[in-house]
């Protein structure tokens, strides 16, 4: 007989439904030629319980039918064993079923899209489908009988290897996933055990893989992006806070310097903690207005100057062992960003240099300077327009980096330093600024040669007013009475002196009541309100003052302007909405404003 003809077909039918069945753990069908079939392990089986002479196609066969010692399995049922065998006299199939010719599977499976083997003991190849041929690269005369190993590449990957020995020798159906790096391929090999040895399947599933990455690449950036807006929201919370804090640090600051005289000794040292903290107020600014989604006004800003005065900020905070290097002399460049982008970016760059030199030790160059980019250029954070580049340039000699972590730099949260010594936000922060202002940065690095980091800021021409040299404002009052209503106690205190140096007469109410008391019964020109307060907001203090007949002009001070909030401030007749993140100063010169418009500004330079 031959291994494919019709009557070896119905034969393993009617062996596979005794087996499924569960009649026998071990079934025989003899011919009076040769062994045809056989299933289960003919080691384990006891002596045959049943023997049954069939005929089919013509030809007479016995079955022996055995079971298992195991006594946890049924007693074999001879009665059902023997209708098996007589339904399949009958009828060629035990169910009925008609068995297709095997030319006819043979086609089919050449019509599956999955790569199929049927392999024998031996790993000689028994039979396979036309994906097969296609994915070994040979044709099935060149398969048949040889060695699944010799033939196909891929059966030889250790992960697919130890399943297909695991499975021929435990006799266990199993699967794998894999990744085949010569063909840059995903496969999903799935392996059953049968009679002649076993039969496998073969899958390409690449492009599934690939949509699984990018769902979960989706699903990363989801998350990250929901970290970032509730990171968004708390630093809202805490630069809303921080603002009062730093007017008091200003104002104060200023008041010194005003106090000290150009030659004093301390004279310096007021005015760096007034820059610094004009610095930290424009971030401070610029968190709340990024929670607001909006990006900041900005002027032209002269970039050597704030960079030299951002190194000078850095030189208190930098190791004596590192030798920094700055070259910002020369003409000046221009560029369209905010001083403390400035700062961020200096402070963050000089920061990684030295942190990444071994012990410490080293040499830090900062450098700007103006380049004319021709063309199209690709950088790390991605492509530069053709046009005039103010380029900012950090480098040190310090350890460099393995191009795995070059890729993943400006990643938020990304960082190599130990637990609680690094955020991952420094370089982010960079590229996040370099993006905003259509700029970029290009990184030069390898490992153990340092690191050079040079960002690019589209260049505008250099006229341009120094913001560090700008000097206090000069507005004065002429001793007009101000009610100022804050409840944080600190910047009632500093607000009162600064604006009683600028001339005015300015008295403090930490709670609205006893400042509307006042408002009612004593004489003021102008009154300044916080909006937040426990008891009343600053709009209702002003609703309360229209309806009680007080006209005075009333600005609104607060730390968070909304659409919103300008309507009612309109309609509760507030003249101006100050915004707290601008320094307190500039209060001075919006109060002169506000009285020389006020009607009743006329009707007193009249008396
Ligand atoms: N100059 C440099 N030389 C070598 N590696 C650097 C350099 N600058 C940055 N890196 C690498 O990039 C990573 C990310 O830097 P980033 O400034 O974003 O975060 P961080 O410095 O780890 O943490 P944080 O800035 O919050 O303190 C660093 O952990 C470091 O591995
Ligand atoms: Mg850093």
């Amino acid at each position: 007989m031959t291994p494919n003809s019709p009557v070896r077909f119905a034969l393993q039918h009617f062996l596979d439904n005794l087996l499924r069945e569960g009649l026998c753990v071990y079934a025989e069908l003899w011919s009076r030629e040769a062994l045809v079939a056989s299933r289960g392990d003919p080691t384990n089986a006891a002596e045959p319980e049943v023997v049954q002479q069939v005929d089919l196609g013509g030809k007479p066969y016995t079955v022996l039918a055995r079971r298992d010692d195991n006594p946890f399995l049924p007693p074999l049922d001879v009665a059902a064993v023997r209708r098996c065998a007589e339904a399949c006299q009958e009828d060629t199939s035990p169910q009925g079923v008609t068995i297709p010719p095997p030319d006819i599977l043979a086609r089919t499976l050449d019509f599956v899209t999955d790569a199929f083997v049927l392999v024998g003991h031996g790993w000689e190849i028994l039979h396979c489908n036309l994906a097969f041929e296609r994915l070994s690269g040979f044709p099935d005369s060149a398969l048949l009988g040889q060695s699944l190993w010799t033939r196909c590449g891929v059966f030889k990957l250790p992960a697919i290897r130890t399943q297909l020995l695991s499975a021929l020798a435990n006799g266990q159906a199993s699967e794998i996933e894999c990744w085949n790096s010569d063909s840059d391929r995903w496969l999903y090999v799935r392996i059953f055990p049968c009679t002649e040895g076993l039969s496998v399947f073969v899958q390409d599933i690449t492009a599934r893989k690939k949509v699984e990455e990018t769902k979960l690449d989706l699903e990363r950036q989801l998350s990250q992006g929901r970290r970032m807006e509730s990171l968004g929201t708390l630093a809202a919370g805490i630069a809303h806070d921080f603002n009062n804090v730093l007017s008091a640090v200003i104002g104060h600051a200023g008041m010194l310097r005003e106090k000290l005289d150009a030659h004093h000794a301390a004279r310096l040292h007021a005015d760096e903690i007034w820059v610094a903290a004009s610095r930290a107020r424009d971030l401070t600014g610029r968190i709340l207005a990024y929670s607001r989604s909006s990006r900041g006004e900005t002027d032209k800003q002269p970039l050597k100057a704030l960079t030299r005065e951002s190194v000078n900020l850095l030189k208190a905070t930098l190791p004596t062992t590192v030798r920094l290097n700055a070259q910002l002399d020369g003409q000046e460049v221009c560029a369209r960003i905010l001083p403390s982008e400035v700062q961020q970016i200096v402070v963050n760059l000089c920061t990684n240099a030295w942190q990444a030199m071994p012990n410490g030790k080293g040499h830090l160059h900062v450098n700007v300077s103006h380049v004319d980019v021709q063309q199209e250029m690709p950088v790390d954070t991605g492509v530069l327009q053709p046009g005039a580049y103010v380029m900012l340039t950090v480098e040190d000699d310090g350890a460099g980096m393995s191009p795995d972590v070059r890729a993943h730099l400006f990643e938020p949260f990304f960082t190599t330093k130990a637990r609680g010594e690094g955020t991952g936000l420094g370089l982010y922060v960079v590229s996040g600024i370099a993006s905003a202002r259509e700029g970029g940065i290009r990184v030069t690095a390898a490992e153990g040669e340092g690191a050079r980091f040079d960002v690019f800021i589209p260049a505008c021409d250099d006229d341009h007013s120094d913001p560090t040299t700008s000097s206090l404002p000069t507005h004065k009052g002429h001793s007009e009475r101000v009610a100022y209503i804050d409840d944080d106690p600190v910047v009632c205190v500093m607000v009162e002196q600064l604006l009683n140096t600028r001339g005015f007469v300015t008295t403090t109410f930490a709670d609205p009541e006893s400042a509307l008391q006042a408002l009612l019964t004593q004489h003021f020109d102008i009154v300044v309100t916080d909006q937040n307060m426990p008891d009343f907001s600053g709009v209702e203090v002003a609703n309360i003052l229209r309806t009680r007949g007080v006209d005075l002009p009333i600005v609104l001070s607060t730390g968070l302007i909304s659409e919103e909030l300008r309507k009612a401030a309109k309609e509760a007749g507030i003249c101006e909405v100050f915004p707290k993140e601008r320094s307190f100063e500039d209060l001075a010169t919006l109060l002169i404003e506000c009285l020389a418009r006020s009607p009743r500004a006329g009707a007193a330079s009249q008396q």
